[in-house]
């Protein structure tokens, strides 16, 4: 089985920031549905095969008014009718402004986002949701963020208790003898080694890596700072990989890895490189 991984796609940007946002959205939603067939890597796989993994920042300004409808209308609804199964985790610009959060926004989030978020499971964190039998665990590192009355930054908490539910997923008979287990997040768990108190940082990613590690994780995936980067082998975990963001916003520039989940070894991964051929507003 293979996986898309998208990330930090920021639709509704400011005009400052990302001139051209809905250009590119745009040109990437046509390369995915009615263009498919012409992007190499792309054209074998049938959408219903391929689970699309969104790890957050969706929206550029959750807060906004329109701000959930428009990305659902010009981004989820065409990857919904072409086929993908989308697994979709919240950032920190999905729950208000990007450095302040809201109960209110988390709530019409998930209101409009159900079924990309939980599909038929419980609205709980951590998500536990199968493709045939590869495990996909997909965790909030908004949880308890939300509720900090530091405002004014972009770090992440998790909790303690999504963390205790975590562990539990794990140890369960099914989670443990799954083909392939996937664990998708919008927060960086890599950070700088263990920065705590940077502004982007997760406040738990310690005890989150403690969770992870020698549990047969086999790919981690998520954005957030925007870099694309990959991290693989930490915490014993073959693939880990930071998306990056799927739109190039602020023209960060970055893959569109299509993981193929048959091998532990990252090489035999592709980026389908979505925007190359993009002849859009770019500064
Ligand atoms: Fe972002
Ligand atoms: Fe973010």
């Amino acid at each position: 089985m293979k996986i898309l991984h998208l990330t930090d796609l920021h639709i509704g940007a400011k005009a400052n920031d990302t001139p051209d946002m809905r250009k590119r959205i745009d040109f990437l939603i046509r390369k995915l549905t009615i263009d498919r067939h012409s992007v190499p890597h792309l054209a074998d796989i049938s959408p219903t095969d391929l689970p699309v993994v969104i790890t957050g920042d969706l929206v550029d300004r959750g807060i906004d008014v329109g701000a959930f409808s428009l990305a659902k209308e010009i981004f989820i609804t065409p990857l919904r009718n072409e086929g993908y199964p989308l697994f979709l985790v919240p950032g920190n610009h999905d729950y208000g402004t990007g450095s302040a959060a809201n109960r209110t926004t988390e709530a019409e989030f998930h209101k409009v986002f159900k079924d990309e978020v939980f599909a038929r499971e419980s609205n709980n964190y951590p998500v536990l949701r199968w493709v045939n039998d590869v495990a996909l665990i997909g965790l909030n590192s908004m949880e308890e963020e939300v509720d900090d009355d530091d405002d004014g930054d972009a770090r992440g908490r998790l909790g303690g208790n999504q963390l205790n539910l975590l562990k539990s997923i794990l140890s369960r008979p099914n989670v443990k003898n799954a083909t392939k287990r996937v664990v998708y997040l919008h927060h960086h768990p890599f950070f700088k080694g263990f920065i705590k108190k940077h502004w982007m940082a997760l406040d738990d990613t310690k005890e989150l890596q403690e969770i992870l590690k020698n549990q047969q994780i086999d790919l981690l995936l998520f954005g957030h700072k925007h870099e694309g980067k990959t991290w693989h082998g930490q915490i014993g975990i073959a693939k880990v990989y930071d998306g990056g963001t799927s739109t190039g916003h602020k023209n960060n520039l970055s893959p569109h890895r299509l993981i193929d989940l048959k091998t532990d070894q990252p090489e035999f991964d592709i980026d389908l490189n979505l925007l190359a051929d993009y002849q859009g507003n770019r500064a």
